[in-house]
């Protein structure tokens, strides 16, 4: 074992990110918690509920954690059906409640990346079919025009919308859900609708409303950085000299990873099975790439399965390591095969998210260690990577999963909220605090993996 130390830039930004419907609590007004009041729909019928009450006193004791661990960054969402709760009605309240929230992370010397869209939309949006029709662009103009104006004294660091791909699959291809064995019934996102064809037009729809924000947003603010989260997962074949299963995991990966990335350095959509689409001004309306890197999925060929995910089905390999809940392979390298491949694109890089669900945080630390180190080689390849968000700070509603699986670096106890930072938590201050890792962090975290991380 050598004794090394990877230094990462004095710049780099380390933080956590969050998302409004998952942590705030009492969250009425959108199309996800109607969803959660449906049985069936979430993982043993679990709700929201207070979640972790950040819309009162929780957001402060989370981020006093954040700033204890020495946070230079957080990425958050805010909530558009409280801010405009019914159509062309602005809620100040909630607007000032945001502000507030963005000071008190200014105050603790962290910068806010705010996120306009994470997957929840207001009722009377939902009600008009949402992202299905382009009648939803100028809605969202108008409310992330809204936003940013009372905000953007106190940040300039925008995500239009969080993963298009997995808003569009998740709510529109319920077979997908079936491929990898999640604990719940079904990992259906609202609308849970059945149409490939109507997630490919969410998709465009999408495209459309970021280009309208990215304009937006920089009418009203000339300094500003605008990025959309873009989800990735690598697809490789289940078995890697079998041309089907190859043939499918290409596929797969044009469908998720490829096509969307296209269209947002393009401005052409290449819409499978349709004809290419040109999205006006979305051509060059990219500041920065965000990254949400969690894992691999190996593809096998499955002639059972010819329409939804075209013959591909993911596999478990059973020999490979899986975080809580089987949500997926510890896959280190994809992170670095990702950020290799965005490198082509010549924008600056936030990994926007990265993490894994682990109640009893025995994997946590080694996942920091060795994510970590691959960021910090892709670094050193002179990838221009601006910051590492972790997913996430506080354990949080995971969707249709809800409290099934914890990805907090503070462990939260839904019934008393009272929270404990996890030792996870405390390596990643150290790090945070430091720019470094080195071998002693290791050995203090992690020994089993001094021999991999430091080898020589
Ligand atoms: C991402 C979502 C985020 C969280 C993590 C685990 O796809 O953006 O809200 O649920 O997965």
């Amino acid at each position: 074992m050598a004794k090394a130390t990877m230094y990462f830039p004095p710049d780099f930004k380390w933080g956590a990110a969050t998302a409004a419907h998952q942590v705030e609590g009492n969250n009425t007004n959108n199309d996800w918690w109607a969803w959660e009041q449906t049985p069936g729909h979430i993982s043993r019928d679990q709700k929201s509920g207070l979640a972790a009450d950040w819309w009162g006193d929780g957001f402060e004791r989370d981020l006093d954690f954040a700033a204890q661990m020495g946070h230079t960054a957080h990425r958050l969402s805010i909530e558009w059906a409280r801010i405009e709760p019914q159509e062309g009605v602005w809620d100040t309240a909630a607007i000032d409640r945001y502000r507030y929230m963005l000071s008190a992370m200014r105050r603790r010397g962290i910068e806010p990346m705010v996120t306009l869209h994470h997957f929840s939309n207001p009722l009377w949006v939902a009600e008009r079919d949402a992202w299905e029709t382009t009648a939803i662009v100028p809605w969202f103009e108008r409310y992330v025009s809204k936003a940013v104006d009372s905000l953007k004294d106190l940040c300039d660091l925008w995500v239009t919308i969080n993963e298009p791909n997995v808003y569009a699959v998740a709510g529109y291809v319920p077979d997908q859900a079936e491929t990898v064995d999640h604990d719940a019934p079904s990992a259906l996102f609202p609308p849970g609708k059945n149409s490939l064809n109507l997630a490919f037009t969410v998709v465009a729809n999408m495209l459309r409303g970021h280009a309208a924000a990215y304009r937006g947003i920089h009418q009203l603010q000339p300094t500003a950085r605008v990025g959309v989260a873009q989800n990735m997962r690598v697809f490789d074949p289940a078995r890697p000299d079998n041309v089907l299963d190859r043939f499918c995991a290409f596929n797969r990966d044009r469908l998720f990873n490829h096509t969307l990335l296209n269209a947002l350095l393009t401005g052409r959509y290449d819409r499978p099975f349709g004809v290419p689409q040109w999205i006006r001004g979305l051509k060059g309306a990219l500041d920065f790439i965000g990254l949400n890197y969690y894992t691999r999925e190996l593809v096998k060929f499955d002639r059972s399965r010819p329409t939804t995910i075209m013959f591909g089905r993911s596999v478990l390999d059973p020999n490979t390591p899986m975080s809580d809940g089987n949500y997926g392979e510890l896959y280190p390298l994809g992170l670095f095969r990702m950020l290799k491949r965005l490198e082509r694109t010549g924008k600056p890089i936030f990994i926007t998210e990265n993490g894994l669900p682990d109640a009893d945080d025995d994997q946590r630390p080694a996942f920091l260690l060795t994510h970590l180190r691959e960021v910090w080689r892709a670094i050193n390849q002179n990838i221009p990577i601006m910051g590492y968000y972790h997913w996430s700070l506080v354990d949080n509603f995971e969707w249709a999963e809800a409290w099934n699986l914890r990805f907090g670096l503070i462990k939260l106890n839904v019934e008393t909220q009272e929270r404990r930072l996890r030792r996870s938590g405390e390596l990643y201050g150290e790090i945070c605090r430091r720019g470094v890792i080195d071998d002693g962090l290791v050995y203090e975290y992690a020994p089993a993996l001094l021999d991999t991380l430091f080898p020589g």
